[in-house]
């Protein structure tokens, strides 16, 4: 039986992606494996959005090297958003002629035919088609624990002048409400507890057969029986509207969590960004769900180092962090995308980009340790996710607001809601035990 295995780059997208993958080669009756050495097909599920994760991918891919000179049977696939850009096939066979295959983000269903059909005829494949066709109907070997992530939509239409998004994974399409909703169905019957939706930009969601839009779809999924969690991913502050805030309000499935990338704090670097919002209107936003759910998580996505950045810009970016009191950030430099207009625009000096990382680091997560303090004492329901890696008998898990809490458990605490007392925090990490007590609503 040929052994196959998985190297996933970048964001959850790329990680469910991953999951369709290895549906598919399950029913080619493929078995999966973590070594690399025993592995008779590599797949690298490659993402293009961030210069960082295109290296990684770029250097591991000539890392097989030496391994596929070994061993000659190895077949090596190279997928995901990289293969979408501009040029990026024919540079890929320049650089690695012992690449077999080499295949769309938008072809990835048609991965079983194309391994099939090399190991048969042993000619290299490339197949990169339009990025407007929808993949739909592949079959998914879930692996992210007690969470089941899916797709409401693909692509976006925003074009921020940073992101090579659109480029590579083309034009918003939104998959039918129905489908998504026998999908959840599908999902809770295996025994999933939490759903993630995932898009580039969820509020902009809308089904093609009958309109149905964001709000929409979460009321419907809200009316689903049973006991689980709904997240979603991702939303864009231009089109978020306090119709979702009722939403999450007024349900016990829908999180009280939300990730809204800010990206800037400053207007002129927003405008340049092409976000079509201000730091006035994005404090606004906030302080609207803190009104209505005073304990709602709120994650961000910050990025310093876009063209042009001023140390005014990046101090009123700071002065927004202050402000927001996120949960937690994901801080990025900005990276060049080739094909992008900020590639054109005149770029900050690397030294200043790094010393404003730091700062905006060591910022946010003082931010962060201080809100988890608040927590310690309250008592919160938990979805046991998994066994923890910070030690023996501890496990790990989730409260609705999307902190992430270490208890002493046992396996069979592995996808239940418990109630969690929490009794210390170190930095974000938060510490707790199992209790009887009642939670608050929605903790
Ligand atoms: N450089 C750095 N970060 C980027 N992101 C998108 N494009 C770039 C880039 N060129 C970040 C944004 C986005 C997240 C998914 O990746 O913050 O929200
Ligand atoms: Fe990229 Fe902007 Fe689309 Fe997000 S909304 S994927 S940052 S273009």
């Amino acid at each position: 039986m040929l052994k196959y295995k998985i190297i996933t780059y970048g964001c959850q997208m790329n990680v469910h992606q991953s999951e369709k993958i290895a549906g598919i080669l399950n029913n080619l009756k493929f078995e999966n494996t973590f070594s690399t050495e025993n592995a008779d097909i590599i797949v690298f599920n490659t993402c293009c959005i961030r210069d960082n994760a295109e290296q990684r991918a770029y250097g591991n891919i000539g890392a097989l090297k030496p391994l596929k000179k070994q061993k000659r049977n190895l077949t090596v696939v190279v997928c995901g958003c990289m293969t979408q850009q501009d040029g990026a096939a024919e540079k890929l066979r320049a650089k690695f002629p012992f690449v077999n295959i080499i295949l769309g983000t938008h072809n990835i269903d048609k991965i079983g035919d194309a391994i099939t059909q090399y190991l048969q005829k042993k000619r290299p494949i490339t197949l990169i088609e339009d990025t407007s066709r929808l993949c739909e109907g592949t079959p998914e070997l879930r692996s992210s624990g007690t969470n089941a992530w899916i797709d409401i939509m693909y692509g976006c239409n925003n074009f921020c002048t940073y992101c090579i998004v659109p480029y590579v994974r083309g034009r918003e399409i939104s998959r039918p409400k129905n489908v998504i909703i026998s999908d959840i169905k599908k999902a809770l019957e295996d025994g999933f507890k939490e759903i993630t939706l995932l898009g580039q930009n969820v509020n902009s969601y809308k089904d093609s057969t009958d309109n149905s839009d964001f709000a929409s779809l979460l009321r419907d999924i809200d009316k689903i029986s049973g006991k689980f969690r709904v997240r979603f991913m991702t939303s864009h502050p231009k089109d978020y509207n306090s119709e979702i805030t009722d939403i999450i309000k007024n349900s016990d499935k829908i999180c009280n969590n939300i990730h809204l990338p800010v990206q800037s704090g400053s207007n002129s670097v927003l405008k340049a960004m092409n976000r079509r919002y201000t730091k006035e209107k994005y404090l606004q936003i906030i302080d609207e769900i803190r009104a209505k759910i005073p304990d709602c998580g709120i994650t961000s996505d910050i990025m310093i180092g876009f063209p042009g950045e001023t140390d005014q810009d990046f101090y009123d970016t700071v002065d927004l962090v202050k402000k927001a009191d996120f949960t937690n950030a994901f801080t990025f430099v900005y990276s060049v995308r080739q094909g992008t207009p900020a590639a054109k625009m005149i770029q900050v000096d690397p030294i200043i980009k790094q010393k404003r990382i730091t700062e905006l680091v060591k910022i946010q997560n003082e931010i962060s340790a201080k809100q988890s303090l608040k927590a310690v004492g309250n008592v919160y329901e938990v979805l046991c996710e998994d066994f923890s890696e910070k030690g023996e008998n501890l496990f790990c898990g989730r409260t609705d607001n999307g902190k992430l809490v270490t208890f002493e458990g046992t396996r069979d605490d592995i996808g239940k809601f418990l109630k969690i007392k929490i009794d210390s925090a170190h930095a974000s990490a938060l510490f707790g035990t199992k209790t009887e007590e009642h939670t608050d609503e929605k903790r």
